[in-house]
């Protein structure tokens, strides 16, 4: 290979479609004639993949084929709940399917790459990304990484079905300043390898593919210029031998970071720093010639580099056919349609969070014979979509209206937006008080459209926008029972809302099923099992929040002087990680430990008896929490280090057990190495990270 052949398997470009940011559009069919492109994004399709790819076989010198990549976060053609919506099912089997569902839709399109699992933890809600991945917990993102790792890639990427995996943005992206998109982060070396790391260190032991660092920098670094980040930690601490692509345009806007003079310096920084490929800067192919030239980089480097790309493509088998394979008989795609239809039916009902039903007004009786359907978003189908719906369709998604209208094909419904979802219009509500006349029950639609959240969609006012509140209100006034459905990327900060509302349901976005998957809620035949991947807000000014933070020396009671609280509002979030109601009661009865003492290689054994005192079977999902009383770092008050789903009769009680290895509470020590202190813990078991809620034990580590 020539060096320059070399630099443009580095090298990828975007394709005629739809880009995410400014860069620029190539000319791609020259430059991949002249081999100077390895590998194209926003790409996807049989014609247009066939036609990409003979161009690199066939008329290029070395004949390599392209690294065909898009993101397909949640879904290609079908799809599945955004992942913030998704991480609520606490189900790491499910997490696992879909995102093998997805690649197999999109490899069937010529697709190779995907940029995903978003591993990024966000606690920070205005941050619009934060739909995009896990939430607030690094025990879960990690349960997240590798399951959706798995999922893509498959037992073996050289299958028709596995797609490669693209754990991002690597760094502490979710960390930005105020929740402000690709704004700086500054978090301690201490907080990356405890918190934003180890959900990357989970996709790596699943054998991801391919990493991203994030846009943003760290203390003044830009992640794309990271080598202590992306070689130290990467590579030699994670020890992660795969492939590391920039973000788009990351490596040009090194200049706007103002850490590169040129578009030269910023590939040289770039590569030396640990980048791989080039996403759209188109730096890298010009200046990483020159530069081996100039004895700016070394060859060596290149070559490894260059490796590890066309090792990749050997994985995925496109040396030996990079075509689309043939389209299975028509009969096995429309049974595959039919099972990822039926997957995304259930990923979006293990998706929605019951939030609150007072006097349980959830479930509705199917003999109700007159609704009302009232907000922006009762009939939206684009809004189900999320912000990253890759080559979905609106026409073939299923709105809350077309759902219920479905399962209740006898009840009246009436229909009415009342208001638009973001102006501040409010000539319309009266015809909506209108609608509501006859209504016995009113399913009042409220949230965020797809565009409020997802990338460079961070708010400052988190609540419900435009005259959602004006129409809510209204709604209230008239005295019937009201449903709230939240249709939103991100925890939406309402309290008066949770106040009024006689049930509220986060529905989240909800995918190619939505419709369905809430009538299966409202109506009963499912029995809500979702739970929050994040703390609720009360009010934008507690961001950020998370239920994992350390004690500080002083109490938290509100009405304590001196005390670590708000003067003006409770410190506690509306709803705690890991809320979410059933139809079912559980209650938690004794919790006892089996093992006061543990040693290095031993296990921490507790159990507790749970009990179903509900009226209708039910899953109760248990979380399991840790706290280091005195350790030489101090410790969160609670550490989350295990989650237990329980399927539980009306009336039944079961004892449940859980063990933890010894391992599991090692920490991040003085040094910075992952360190085993002997001393007293305590151990939780609840039904969320609300400290009312939780039974304790205690127990000693000696070594
Ligand atoms: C986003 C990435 C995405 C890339 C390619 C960027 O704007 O930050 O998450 O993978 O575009 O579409």
């Amino acid at each position: 290979m020539t060096l320059e052949e070399k630099a443009g398997q580095l090298n990828m470009v975007a394709s005629f479609r739809a880009v995410t940011g400014p860069g620029e559009i190539q000319e791609v069919d020259e430059s991949i004639r002249l081999g100077r492109v390895g590998s194209l994004l926003n790409i996807w399709g049989r014609e247009e993949v066939v036609r990409v790819q003979r161009i690199a076989l066939e008329e290029s010198r070395l004949g390599i084929p392209l690294l065909l990549c898009h993101d397909i976060i949640h879904g290609h053609r079908t799809i599945f709940p955004t992942p913030l919506a998704e991480a609520c099912s606490f189900n790491p089997a499910l997490w696992e399917q879909t995102a093998h569902a997805a690649a197999q839709e999109a490899r069937a399109e010529g697709v190779a790459l995907t940029f995903a699992p978003m591993l990024d933890i966000a606690r920070d809600a205005r941050w619009g990304r934060m739909v995009e991945g896990p939430g607030e917990d690094t025990w879960l993102a990690a349960q997240i990484g590798a399951a959706k790792t798995r999922g893509f890639q498959g037992k073996d990427l050289n299958f028709t079905t596995s797609l490669a995996a693209t754990a991002k943005h690597f760094g502490a992206y979710g960390a930005v300043t105020a929740g402000r998109e690709y704004a700086s982060a500054d978090v301690s070396e201490r907080t990356l390898l405890e918190v934003y790391l180890p959900p990357f260190a989970a996709a790596i032991a699943a054998g991801v593919a391919a990493i991203m660092p994030a846009f943003n920098d760290i203390a003044g670094l830009p992640m794309t210029a990271n080598a202590h980040l992306l070689k130290d930690i990467l590579r030699q601490r994670l020890g992660f031998k795969g492939v590391v692509i920039s973000d788009y345009n990351a490596v040009a806007e090194l200049l706007n970071h103002g850490v590169a003079q040129d578009l030269f310096e910023a590939a040289v920084l770039a590569f030396n720093s640990g980048v791989d490929i080039d996403m759209t800067s188109n730096a890298f192919i010009n200046a990483l010639p020159l530069a081996v030239d100039r004895g700016r980089v070394s060859l060596h480097e290149i070559d490894s580099s260059v490796r590890r790309v066309l090792h990749l493509k050997e994985r995925l088998g496109l040396f030996d056919n990079p075509y689309p394979r043939d389209p299975s008989p028509s009969k096995i795609v429309k049974k595959d349609q039919d099972l990822h239809r039926s997957l995304a039916r259930q990923a979006a009902q293990e998706s929605i969070v019951l939030l609150t039903n007072k006097d349980q007004l959830l479930p509705l009786q199917e003999t109700l014979t007159h609704l009302a359907m009232i907000g922006p978003f009762a009939d939206d189908a684009a809004a189900m979509l999320g912000s990253w719906a890759s080559a979905g369709h609106e026409e073939k998604t299923v709105s809350f209206f077309e759902g219920v209208r479905t399962a209740l094909p006898n009840c009246h419904l009436e229909l009415i937006a009342g208001v638009d979802a973001i102006k501040e219009d409010i000539s319309e509500i009266s015809h909506a008080l209108e609608a509501c006349r006859e209504a016995q029950v009113i399913l009042l639609c409220l949230g965020e459209t797809a565009e409020m959240s997802g990338e460079a969609a961070s708010r400052t006012d988190i609540g419900a926008p435009g005259a959602q509140r004006a129409l809510a209100e209204a709604i209230f006034n008239l005295g019937k029972p009201v449903i709230v459905l939240l249709t939103s990327g991100r925890p939406l900060a309402a309290p008066w809302l949770f106040e009024r509302a006689d049930a509220v349901l986060a529905t989240w976005q909800l995918g190619s099923e939505a419709g369905h998957a809430l009538a299966d809620i409202l109506f009963g035949a499912v029995n809500p099992t979702g739970r929050l991947p994040i703390s609720w807000p009360r009010a934008v000014g507690q961001a950020p929040i998370y239920y994992n933070q350390r004690a500080t020396g002083r109490p938290t009671e509100i009405g304590v002087h001196y005390s670590s609280c708000y003067i003006d509002m409770l410190a506690t979030p509306q709803f705690p990680f890991g809320h979410g109601l059933s139809y079912s009661l559980f209650s938690l009865l004794e919790f006892s430990c089996l093992t006061p003492l543990v040693k290095r290689g031993g296990c921490v054994e507790v159990g507790v008896r749970l009990r179903n005192n509900g009226s209708r079977s039910g899953e109760a999902t248990l979380f399991f929490f840790i706290r280091d009383l005195v350790a030489s770092v101090a410790r969160p008050v609670l550490e989350l280090k295990g989650v237990k789903k329980v399927i539980l009769a009306q009336g039944q009680e079961e004892q449940v057990s859980f063990s933890l290895a010894v391992e599991e509470l090692a920490f991040i020590g003085r040094e910075l190495d992952m360190t085993l202190e002997a001393g007293r813990f305590e151990i939780f078991v609840g039904q969320s990270a609300d400290p009312a809620g939780l039974l304790k034990q205690s127990f000693d580590l000696s070594l």
